[in-house]
């Protein structure tokens, strides 16, 4: 009985070391360079960290939607180095026995990156998540969303392009207008000159003309006709 139990406890705890191996499946590999980040202040790696480290992973996959019910002891770590990386596993809180996909725990630490990072006081370059770093660098090294930045550009693009398009236009219609417009002022210049010159102020000068020359002449003769 107590051997029977004895070799299952065995045969759990290879089950579990077996699940967090390097390069297994589902293993991410931590990289930590406390030294580096805090110096004089910097604190040991212990199974106190460790164990924060566990609570923190936990914690980022229970904010994640499917992983709601995962235990600090769901999060199983492995080859702990001295100088201090190793390597750890989510385990399915609902079989213990079987690894949460990769995908998932990578969505969970990408979102929970901030907060993990500050529970040991280190950034994106002194803890390292191996297998995740790569893309995530260029997501939060810019302040800027890099698809805010490509819209803008193209953005502003498409609108010089369209304020060129609009001045070209507005230059060829000046200069497709430019000569029909200037002959046709000058032809009605041309025209009320004429009427100037030769209508109106001459018709109303002979009438004038005419009727003083009229008055005048009757005059002439009315004053002509007594003498
Ligand atoms: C990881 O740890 C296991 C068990 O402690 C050991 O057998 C294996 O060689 C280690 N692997 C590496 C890459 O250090
Ligand atoms: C998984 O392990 C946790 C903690 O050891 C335990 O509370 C839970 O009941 C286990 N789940 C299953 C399905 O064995």
């Amino acid at each position: 009985m107590l051997g029977e139990l004895l070799l299952a406890s065995v045969w759990v705890t290879v089950a579990c070391t077996e699940l967090c191996r390097p390069d297994a499946e589902n293993a991410f590999k931590v990289r930590l360079s406390i030294k580096t980040a805090l110096g004089d202040n910097a604190y040991s790696w212990d199974a106190t960290e460790e164990y924060l480290f566990k609570a923190v992973v936990a914690f980022a996959m229970r904010r994640s939607f499917s992983q709601e019910a995962t235990q600090v002891s769901n999060v199983l770590l492995c080859n702990v180095t001295e100088r201090v990386s190793f390597w750890f596993v989510v385990t399915d809180s609902s079989t213990n026995k079987t690894t949460v996909p990769k995908s998932v725990v990578e969505a969970a630490i990408r979102l929970n990156r901030n907060r993990i990072n500050s529970a040991f006081l280190l950034d994106d370059s002194t803890l390292q998540f191996l297998q995740i770093s790569a893309t995530l660098a260029p997501r939060v090294e810019p302040p800027v969303p890099t698809w805010l930045i490509v819209f803008g550009v193209s953005f502003c693009l498409v609108a010089v392009g369209i304020v060129l398009l609009i001045i070209s236009g507005i230059h060829k219609n000046r200069r497709r207008n430019k000569e029909p417009e200037e002959t046709e002022d000058l032809e009605e210049k041309c025209e009320t000159t004429i009427t100037v010159e030769n209508g109106i102020p001459c018709d109303t000068l002979d009438l004038k003309a005419g009727q003083i020359n009229g008055v005048y002449a009757a005059g002439d003769d009315e004053r002509l006709t007594p003498f």
